[in-house]
């Protein structure tokens, strides 16, 4: 199974389930896209995000490796382009660029963290802005292990187990169906970058990078 592809159809409600607040989060960064109107969002999955946006009359394109991902998106009236983060070229330029919900960890290395990065500054019209949202890493990075446990309809549950080795994060999801007695596993190799590493590659290629944190999420603004 595959939270991102056969399991899709979950993953709203698993959201829904675990308490995420895509409102309230895109309240935080709404001060930093004031007179901006085109948004590119990289790894949106099914754009709970991107729904947000639109519905404040934002022009927003969701983009993922996941087909399935995007079809949930397209579903909720979302432009979508198939996107892969680590490297890509838009016919016209947008005015922010988003990387929310650790979708940035999805980089193995910083080789493909610099060419993600870099991209995005590619993508961006003059005053854009790249605004990423990770876990604290520093607070990651002193976890060894987090799980709990969700049933997301009647009988079928989610239990997430996130082991730490070194900067690596797996994410094990374990999928049990009870009434077809089905139990699968999906494991997501992400990657921990320190915020000094991340702030000292935004300033390669932006002109200012800000931070902002907000309890557990911490949040780099990068001005093209
Ligand atoms: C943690 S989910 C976040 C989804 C969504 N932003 C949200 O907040 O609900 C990470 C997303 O990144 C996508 N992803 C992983 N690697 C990617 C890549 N190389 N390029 C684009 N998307 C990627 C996954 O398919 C998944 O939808």
């Amino acid at each position: 199974m595959s939270l991102y592809k056969n399991k899709a159809k979950f993953y709203d409600k698993f959201m829904e389930k675990i308490g995420k607040d895509y409102e309230k989060e895109v309240g935080t960064i709404l001060p930093y896209l004031k007179e901006k109107k085109s948004v590119l969002e990289l790894g949106s999955g099914t754009g709970n995000f991107a729904k947000v946006l639109l519905d404040n009359y934002f022009e927003v394109i969701c983009s993922d490796v996941s087909l399935e991902m995007l079809s949930i998106a397209k579903e909720k009236g979302i432009n979508c382009k198939k996107i892969d983060m680590r490297s890509f070229s838009l016919d016209k330029k947008v005015d922010v660029i988003l990387s929310l919900f650790n979708t940035l960890m999805y980089n193995k290395n910083e080789i493909e963290l610099k060419k993600n990065i870099s991209s995005c500054k590619n993508n961006l019209n003059t005053g854009g802005k790249l605004i990423i949202e990770v876990n604290n890493p520093e607070r990651l990075l002193q976890t060894d292990k987090h799980v709990y446990s969700v049933e997301i309809e009647p009988n079928v549950y989610i239990t997430q187990i996130d082991l730490r080795e070194g900067v690596k994060l797996f994410h094990h999801f374990i999928f049990i169906d009870l009434s077809s007695n089905e139990l699968a596993i999906d494991t997501h190799e992400t990657t921990i970058f320190a915020s000094e590493r991340i702030i000292s590659i935004l300033k390669e290629f932006f002109k200012s990078v800000e931070i902002l944190d907000k309890g557990n999420h911490r949040y780099f603004i990068a001005t093209v």
